[in-house]
């Protein structure tokens, strides 16, 4: 496929590899820092020589960009995390006039390494099952680089949200340091900052007599950036919108079948 890259920091550098080890052609690399890339912005025209996008850039350009990948009627991974209020806004544009805009198809996870997925799936079920023992309490803490702009990372917070909805007593998610005793519904998220750390993410059950925990730990970025283009080619040829939970289900659907 010819792919352009939005967004050349060191996300975008990692896809540009995964790419062309995969056999694939990169259009360009857009980044409206001089130093990086080969187009400061996006254009329609860039847009016309490409048959996917991939997008790992910040926050505030998402919406503006998913209108121009809509427009040019192609399918766009978007690994940029910090946008969740807008998430709304860009579903709505993608399901609203579902096939009225032939190729249109996105694919958004804050997430897009395969281990990370299968970790969530893995703190989900443990939730089911360890959650109506009622020694057992559950928490969360992640780690990243000290670059990372935004906290909790969005993989936190998907993870947060799953083990609610798994969990019998949990309701509310709380991500700010707490000056009093944390409520038995509120699961804490705690994030730590510093140094080159991809991402770890663990999830605790505690009980008086032992701890049960499931760690992910990301050793470099290969693993999002692969799963980012695995996840371009399985959206080529849909339209519509598309979490990566979608895919993901689609990934161990698939292997299970080849296992059969
Ligand atoms: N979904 C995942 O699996 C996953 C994994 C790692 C990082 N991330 C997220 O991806 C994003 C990028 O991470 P990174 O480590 O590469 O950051 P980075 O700071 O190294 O790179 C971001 C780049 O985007 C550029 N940029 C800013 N605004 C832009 C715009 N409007 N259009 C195009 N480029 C623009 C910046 O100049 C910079 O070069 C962050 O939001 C991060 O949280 C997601």
């Amino acid at each position: 496929m010819k792919v352009l890259i939005c967004g050349y920091g060191r996300m975008g550098q990692e896809i540009e590899s995964v790419l062309l080890t995969r056999g694939h052609e990169v259009t360009a690399r857009v980044d409206p820092d001089p130093s990086r890339g080969d187009a400061p912005s996006l254009s329609a025209e860039l847009l016309e020589r490409s048959e996917g996008v991939i997008e790992f850039s910040l926050p505030g350009g998402v919406v503006t960009n998913a209108a121009l990948y809509y427009a040019a009627g192609i399918p766009a991974v978007v690994g940029t995390t910090g946008w969740e209020a807008d998430r709304d806004t860009v579903q709505e544009m993608y399901q609203g006039k579902q096939g009225e805009q032939a190729g249109a198809a996105l694919l958004y996870g804050s997430n897009f390494s395969i281990g990370a997925n299968l970790f969530r799936v893995l703190s989900e079920f443990a939730a089911q099952i360890i959650g109506p023992i009622q020694d057992y309490d559950v928490m969360m803490l992640e780690k990243h680089h000290s670059g990372k702009q935004d906290s909790p990372s969005g993989t936190a917070i998907t993870v947060a949200e799953s083990l609610l909805q798994a969990h019998p007593r949990k309701n509310r998610i709380v991500t700010n340091r707490l000056d009093r005793r944390i409520e038995p519904d509120e699961l804490h998220v705690a994030s730590l900052r510093g140094g080159s750390v991809p991402g770890t993410h663990s999830v605790e059950f505690d009980s008086p007599a032992d701890t049960i925990s499931i760690t992910h730990t990301a050793r470099n970025r290969g693993g999002f950036a692969l799963g980012a283009v695995l996840g371009l080619e399985w959206l080529s040829g849909r339209t519509g919108f598309f979490s990566v939970e979608n895919f993901i289900e689609d990934v161990v659907a698939q292997a299970r079948r080849n296992q059969a």
